[in-house]
């Protein structure tokens, strides 16, 4: 418990932003995923040559140069299975703890005494402990930053030995005093380390730059913003907070109207993977169905199937309402057009409740071209929102439906009829049967595509579990790395 006040605490100083998705990964999971992707980094640092260098020092006040080159790292290892993240919760900072670590340099040394002498100089590191300090960031453009930094660490028991050539070269060697070897081994150190962390790179960037800021929904012609607002060390996980708001494709300038709640809920509980996607998340995405006319459908007369109790003529609907023919005259196709006449209302208790107003005009297709509204009926339509988990192209997708046992319409009424009052109450049936068809089209697009979870690319999920709660969804998992 005392974990999620922490996390809680940490994000409220957030609220002027209010994020739509926020996400915490755990260092145990990470950790894994290092494991895996260092056996290649540590392949590739041992094949590096590290830059010559040359050192000046002044022992017993003669001036020296000393000249390193052909530096090679000719093996390097660890005992990768205890490799360890902890944190520095102040900076921000997870620490990548490389233990039992166990180097072999050689080098070619060229010292000038100012006369020559020359060799060549082995470098052995036994089982030492270095640490990789790495900072997380997020940077005013909304992109998640992680630099590597220096490596430090307990290098005590580094061994340089000298292979002397020539004779003069062997008596210099015995003055140990001359060679400045904590000199030697800075530039070998922060040449190894740089080769590692170069050589981690470009895995860290693989699931970094893979990140997709934004992520349009299916084929519709809106996008959820997935930039991220912070991030966040605790000690046992990386939080982020990411926008989680969406836009529309054709009109960026559209600014979305919708107000975050006041409050920010807990996590339910601790996961490896949590994903909370927050009320805001589901408003705002309401507004973009509704803005970009998604929540729209039209349905020709002829597309009605046969096996429908009435056919949508006058003649047929005459049945439904009374006067329809006498109006318009026989057998006139009548279509239908339906909308969301709002937003529609999402309400996150320990169901996701959507409530939308929708209104459909009869329209009645006098010519190829002109058609007259007969009538209009206006309902809410009421559903539940149902959630599964998806992974496709190394990512996780959310897929929503609407649950059809939970789905209702109610508050039936009639406006504008050009065919005098008459009941609603046939038209119901024959009202079901088609928003029916409207839900099935929103499920099936929905269910095509489904949305992008916030994470980097690579990992997948075993074991989800979503919770609903008051103001949010989450999916919990544990993550599988591709
Ligand atoms: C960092 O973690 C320690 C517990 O190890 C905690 O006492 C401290 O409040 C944390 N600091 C921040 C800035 O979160
Ligand atoms: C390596 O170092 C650890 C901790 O300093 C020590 O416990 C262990 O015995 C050492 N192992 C070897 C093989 O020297
Ligand atoms: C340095 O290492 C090489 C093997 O790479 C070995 O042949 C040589 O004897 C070593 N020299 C010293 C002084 O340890
Ligand atoms: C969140 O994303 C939306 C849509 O792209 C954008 O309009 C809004 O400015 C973003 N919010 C912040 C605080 O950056
Ligand atoms: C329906 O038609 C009948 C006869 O054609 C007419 O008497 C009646 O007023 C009409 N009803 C309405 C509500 O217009």
């Amino acid at each position: 418990m005392k974990l999620l006040i922490i996390i809680s605490l940490g994000f409220f100083t957030f609220a002027s932003r209010y994020p739509g998705v926020r996400t915490s990964i755990s260092l145990s999971p990470l950790t894994e995923i290092i494991k895996q992707i260092l056996p290649a980094a540590i392949e590739k640092a041992e094949k590096t040559t590290l830059p010559s260098t040359t050192i000046y020092v002044h022992p017993l006040f003669i001036p020296i140069r000393l000249d390193l080159s052909d530096i090679s790292i000719e093996s390097l290892s660890m005992d990768i299975n205890n490799v360890q993240i902890t944190i520095n919760n102040k900076s921000n900072e997870l620490i990548l703890t490389l233990p039992k670590v166990n180097l072999f340099l050689t080098a070619r040394y060229d010292y000038y005494i100012p006369f020559r002498v020359e060799g060549i100089l082995n470098l052995t590191l036994t089982n030492a402990t270095a640490n990789m300090p790495m900072k997380l960031s997020v940077h005013n453009n909304g992109h998640l930053e992680l630099d590597i930094e220096k490596m430090n660490g307990d290098f005590s028991s580094l061994s340089i030995d000298v292979d002397p050539q020539g004779p003069i070269s062997t008596i210099f060697v015995l003055i140990t005093k001359l060679w400045p070897l904590s000199q030697i081994a800075n530039h070998f150190f922060s040449g190894v380390f740089e080769s590692l962390s170069v050589h981690l790179n470009p895995f860290v960037e693989k699931y970094l730059k893979s990140y997709q800021y934004t992520s349009q929904v299916g084929n519709l012609a809106i996008s959820a913003d997935y930039h991220f607002y912070s991030t966040q060390v605790t000690l046992t996980s990386i939080l982020s907070s990411v926008n989680g708001s969406f836009f529309l494709n054709h009109a960026l300038d559209k600014i979305s109207p919708v107000v975050p709640p006041n409050y920010l809920p807990d996590f339910y509980q601790h996961a490896p993977v949590i994903v909370q996607i927050t009320e805001y998340f589901f408003d705002s995405l309401m507004w973009a169905l509704y803005a970009s006319n998604t929540l729209h459908v039209y349905i020709k007369s002829e597309d009605v199937p046969s096996t429908f109790p009435y056919t949508f003529t006058t003649t047929g609907l005459n049945k439904v309402a009374p006067n329809f023919s006498a109006v318009y005259g026989n057998n006139v196709p009548v279509d239908m057009e339906c909308m969301a006449y709002k937003v529609p209302n999402i309400d996150i208790q320990s169901q996701i409740s959507l409530v939308a107003g929708i209104n459909c005009n009869f329209l009645v297709r006098i010519s190829p071209n002109l058609y007259k509204t007969a009538f209009t009926l206006i309902m809410d339509f009421n559903t539940k929102v149902q959630g599964s988990v998806i992974s496709k192209d190394e990512q996780v997708y959310i897929i929503a439906s609407f649950d059809r046992a939970n789905t209702l319409f109610n508050d039936f009424s009639i406006i504008n009829s050009q065919i005098g009052e008459f009941s609603p109450s046939k038209l119901i049936t024959a009202f079901n049967w088609y928003v029916y068809y409207l839900v099935n089209n929103i499920n099936n697009i929905l269910e095509d595509e489904g949305f992008l979870v916030p994470l980097p690319r690579g990992m997948t999920f075993k074991n989800p579990v979503f919770h609903i709660y008051q103001g949010a969804v989450e999916l919990d998992f544990e993550p599988v790395f591709a």
